[in-house]
Formats: C-alpha cells, structure tokens, sequence
C-alpha cells in the first residue's frame, strides 16, 4: 500500500472542511426545527418525527473517491463526494414527506442542486426515499462558503425497512442470498402497503375531528 506525506497545510485545510460541513448541518437542523415548530404552532401537528445527521467518515469519503477513480485531494471530495454532510429526516405520513420537501425549497438561502425520487420510483431493491442535494452559505469571520448537505426524507416504516436492508447488504458484503432479497422486496411493499393504509386512517380521524369541532 502507497502512503502519501500528510503535512500541517493538509490537516488545518481538512480540519477546515469539516468544520465548514458540521456548520451546515447546524444550519439545516436548525432550520428543520424551526419549520416543525411553526407546523405545530398554526396546524397543532409535527411533520417530523425525528432527524439524524452525521458526517462521513474520512475513510468513507476516501472509499467513495477510490470507487469513482478521483485521487484523494481535499478539492476532490468537496467537488465530487456530495454526501459529506448527510440529514435524514424521519416523519410519519408520505405527505410529510413531500411538505418537508417544499418547505426546504421554499427557503431563500437554500440552493436545490438535484432531487432523487425514490417514493414515486423506488430503486429495484424495493428501496423508498426522497433525496435532496442542497447547498447553503456558510459565513465565516473572512469569507462566505458554499457547503453541500444530502437530505433523505422517509418515513418511520420505510427508514425501518432501509436499515434493515443496509444491515443486511453490510452482512452479505452485497452478495445477498436470492431468497432474501426477494423477502426484502415484497416486505417494501408491506411498507407502502403500511404507509397507505396509515396515511387513510389518519385523514379519516382527522375529518372526524373537524366534524366534532
Ligand atoms: P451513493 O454513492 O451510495 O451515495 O449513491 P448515489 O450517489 O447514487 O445517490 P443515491 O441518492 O442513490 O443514494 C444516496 C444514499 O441513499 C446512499 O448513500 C444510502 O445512504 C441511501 N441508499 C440509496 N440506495 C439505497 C438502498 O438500496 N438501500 C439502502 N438501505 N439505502 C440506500
Ligand atoms: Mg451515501
């Protein structure tokens, strides 16, 4: 294996990059919060259950670069790994999903870069997502950054599923037996089934509710 003299510029420009990144999720949560907060305040109801966030490993971002054929360097990941920063915001209801989504949108400073559906087409493993790449400024004491955050809105059943199957896929190395694959993709359909199902109930007892009003 080939190792590469690591000197101080190197380290300050990477302790530099990850500051810039923890500071974008700082934002994103924040942000996040306070949409729900103000939800809850006019509708009485929170749209998020829950977030996560985490930065990728220094391993992982290197991995990822190796896998694509870039070389190692600080520009390279800023420029080419866009999951650095990662959120994943969990609510309860498919509609939460698509609020959420608008409410990002909607705010000024944020900068959708792409969008991946995978609730309207969901991957072949059965996997259901919504995912966003955004950017947003960060200001510094001398300049202002652009920071890239992946954002992954699901819901509590289709998180559940997805870990089950990362688990899983982790475990086999990704030569997941056949049989078992087939067993994922038919329990993602229990997901969505799950989902509907919740979704209907939810509405029906919220138009109760209204009645009794
Ligand atoms: P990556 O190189 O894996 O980051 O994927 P990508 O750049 O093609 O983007 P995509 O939006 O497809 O996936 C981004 C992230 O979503 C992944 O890093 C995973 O965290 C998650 N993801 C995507 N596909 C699957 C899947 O089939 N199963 C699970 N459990 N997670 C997935
Ligand atoms: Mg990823």
């Amino acid at each position: 294996m080939e190792y590469r003299k690591v000197n101080d510029a190197d380290v300050d420009s990477w302790k530099e990059v990850i500051l810039i990144y923890s500071s974008a999720l700082k934002q994103i949560s924040t942000k996040l919060e306070i949409l729900n907060d103000e939800f809850q305040h006019v509708h009485s109801y929170n749209p998020i259950e829950h977030i996560k966030s985490r930065i990728k490993t220094s391993e992982s971002i290197v991995c990822k670069l190796k896998k694509n054929g870039y070389e190692s360097t600080i520009d390279n990941m800023i420029r080419h790994v866009n999951d650095i920063a990662g959120i994943r915001v969990i609510c309860s209801f498919t509609t939460d999903i698509y609020r959420i989504a608008e409410m990002i949108e909607n705010q000024s400073d944020i900068n959708v870069l792409s969008v991946k559906d995978y609730i309207k087409s969901p991957k072949s493993s059965g996997y259901k997502s919504y995912h966003m790449i955004v950017s947003i400024p960060i200001y510094l004491s001398d300049k202002t950054v652009d920071a890239k955050v992946e954002i992954q809105i699901r819901t509590v059943a289709m998180d559940f599923w997805a870990s089950l199957e990362h688990k899983i896929n982790y475990k086999f190395e990704t030569n997941v037996p056949e049989h078992i694959k087939k067993e994922l993709y038919d329990c993602a359909q229990m997901v969505s089934d799950l989902d509907a199902k919740m979704l209907s109930l939810n509405e029906e007892v919220q138009q109760i509710s209204q009645k009794n009003m």
